[in-house]
């Protein structure tokens, strides 16, 4: 055991994510477990410039593995973006006799969290806390499964009332830069149509494979659009040009929103969030630095910050035959 290790605070940063929770209790709890003091930041990056800290002990994270949200709370800092902010967030950390931090969230915490080791060289280990999975080097992200089935159930109501009239109902879910969400919620509520930004259908061909649907004795139509999709201007404007064109159907756009992002995690989230944060506290033990824990293949593994924030996640093509073959 690395013996300049005492002391590891945790945070959690970013769009919060189902399963944050439980990857806190982990945290805390392998702390306890390996006879290390855990320290609490709350709103993220955000208060570690502010020095916002709470002591944690075992019993301080009862009844969270099943409570959606995070109670550190999550924050996007500005702060933490200047050098300035910087300083005070390492000021803070070393006031406070803080040896190493576990920090919680997406791409945009990894980055932030990179530049801080660059800077100061300071024990920084991560966990891929969001729900769009867009980070390479881990199979899943925790909050993904959770939001998956949180959407399918929304298009399952969605559908009741789209068959009982007839409709096209344009379905608009998160995912800025990653069709993860769509695609798979997509495949999985049985939609006509995916439009994910890692894929450019074109209005054309969208206009045209709607089309041949009705002709093909389809009466209700579900269309999941990620809302990082290029095609049209927003999924109203591109809502407004399907009526334009096609008059045979009665078109209707929902935009799912934040509700994918609450509500208690799934059995797989709650598990990924156990593994993962007990697999970071391990690894700071071990002596690594400056990588995220994240899982694949079923196992827990390392991946250097700068790999799991450069790299593209690719979207599987498979997924999108099969999408293809099973809405014909
Ligand atoms: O990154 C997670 C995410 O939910 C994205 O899918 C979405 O684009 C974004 O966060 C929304 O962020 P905010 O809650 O700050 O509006």
């Amino acid at each position: 055991m690395s013996s300049e290790i005492k002391r590891i605070a945790v945070l959690t940063s970013g769009g919060d994510a189902p399963g944050m929770n439980a990857a806190i209790r982990a945290v805390v709890r392998s702390c306890a477990f390996h006879k290390l003091e855990c320290i609490g930041v709350y709103r993220g990056l955000q208060g570690l410039v502010e020095g916002d800290f709470i002591e944690l002990g075992p019993r301080s994270v009862k009844n969270l593995i099943n409570r959606g949200g995070t109670f550190l709370k999550s924050a996007r800092s500005a702060d933490f973006r200047t050098k300035e902010g910087r300083q005070k967030a390492h000021n803070n950390l070393k006031k406070a006799n803080i040896d190493a931090l576990v920090v919680i969230g997406g791409d945009g915490t990894f980055t932030g969290a990179n530049v801080f080791i660059d800077e100061f060289s300071f024990p920084i280990v991560g966990i891929p806390g969001t729900i769009d999975n867009d980070i390479n080097g881990t199979d899943y992200s925790i909050g993904y499964d959770t939001a998956l089935n949180t959407v399918v159930q929304a298009i399952d109501k969605i559908r009741d009332t789209a068959n009982s009239h007839n409709r096209l109902f344009m379905i608009e879910v998160m995912g800025r830069d990653a069709g993860d969400i769509a695609l798979n919620a997509g495949i999985g509520a049985g939609a006509e149509e995916i439009l994910i930004p890692e894929e450019e259908m074109g209005r054309e061909k969208l206009l045209k494979s709607l089309k041949r649907s009705k002709e093909s004795g389809k009466t209700s139509t579900i269309v999941v659009v990620a809302e990082g999709d290029q095609i049209g201007k927003n999924i109203f404007g591109l809502a407004n040009y399907i009526q334009e064109n096609l008059s045979e159907y009665e078109v209707k756009v929902t935009v799912l929103g934040h509700v994918q992002r609450g509500g208690s995690p799934s059995c797989y989230d709650r598990v990924l969030a156990s593994r993962l944060g007990v697999g970071a506290v391990d690894a700071l033990i071990r002596g690594e630095r400056g990588v995220m824990i994240g899982i694949s293949h079923k196992k827990v593994v390392s991946v250097p910050f700068i790999e799991a924030i450069q790299g593209d996640n690719e979207i599987d093509i498979e997924l999108i035959r099969v999408a293809d073959i099973t809405s014909v």
